[in-house]
């Protein structure tokens, strides 16, 4: 298990909200107020980002559950979110795709989780959900873009190493890394789904100095495993572009892509 340290996730939770598309957002919660009894199943919940995004614009009575294999970010999500009635938590491996609890659910969500997955991953997931006529809500997919306001003469190889990095196996077979959403596209079109596709890049300035700290800090060890650069590169590298976040008109972009796929209205859609 790679372990997602709580402290990064509620960094990057304001970021995330911040950056979901609202289009994607509003076509989803108008698919689920005409649900006569919503349900979603949050994977990968973490400490429960899409749920605390999500839920107010939801009718009350929408069901969660909210899934994870970490005991630890789950323990954090029930700790958060308390023990609201509509709530469940499980603790889930999704190489587990057959038992995923999805009785009476219509669309499975998640953030910031299909770039860790493979391909193969999210043929399987899109077989499975396909089958059942279940709908999916995939947020905040890393896209391999990085922009910075401030060109320093480093910036793409280290994209270009921690891009590498994105693509090795998390647990959940060779990840997708930037391809996640496209993806996610393929297969659920592949089964008749209507997929809407939008961009959610976070957008840095000094306001968020924390977390663009915290996600250059994130460059060190991918890049040092995955090499192309040296590691007195990588540090000298690391120290201008901390000091840069606080130079005037600083700004960091960082690419990602929602994906939203819903079966087409007459019946199920199959494989
Ligand atoms: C980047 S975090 C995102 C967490 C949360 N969705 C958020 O947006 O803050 C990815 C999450 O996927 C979970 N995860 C990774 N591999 C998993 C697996 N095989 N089964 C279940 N959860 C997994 C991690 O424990 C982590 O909580």
């Amino acid at each position: 298990m790679s372990g997602f340290d709580k402290s990064w996730l509620s960094l990057r939770e304001p970021a995330d909200r911040q950056a979901r598309d609202k289009g994607l957002v509003a076509d989803l919660c108008r698919y689920v107020r005409k649900q006569p009894e919503p349900s979603l199943l949050d994977i990968g919940c973490g400490t429960g980002s899409t749920f605390r995004s999500l839920n107010r614009e939801l009718p009350p009575e929408t069901q969660w559950h909210l899934l994870d294999y970490d005991p630890q970010l789950l323990q954090a999500a029930v700790a958060s979110i308390g023990a609201a009635p509509a709530v469940r938590f499980s603790q889930h491996d999704l190489n587990d795709l057959a038992h995923l609890p999805l009785d009476g659910v219509q669309v499975v969500t998640a953030s910031a989780l299909f770039d860790l997955c493979s391909d193969r991953f999210c043929a399987a997931f899109a077989a499975h959900l396909a089958q059942l006529g279940c709908g999916v809500y995939a947020a905040l997919n890393y896209d391999g873009q990085v922009f910075w306001s401030h060109a320093h003469p480093l910036d793409e190889a280290v994209v270009a190493a921690f891009n590498i990095h994105q693509r090795t196996d998390k647990g959940l077979g060779p990840a997708l890394g930037p391809d996640a959403a496209e993806s996610l596209e393929r297969h659920f079109a592949g089964h008749g789904f209507s997929v809407k596709t939008a961009e959610s890049p976070w957008q840095m300035d000094r306001n968020q100095a924390a977390l663009q700290r915290a996600f250059l800090e994130g460059f060190r060890e991918p890049c040092l495993e995955v090499g192309g650069v040296s590691e007195n590169e990588l540090e000298a590298w690391l120290i201008w572009r901390i000091a840069a976040i606080d130079r005037p008109e600083s700004r960091c972009i960082v690419g990602h892509k929602d994906v939203l796929a819903l079966p087409e209205v007459n019946g199920p859609a199959s494989g």
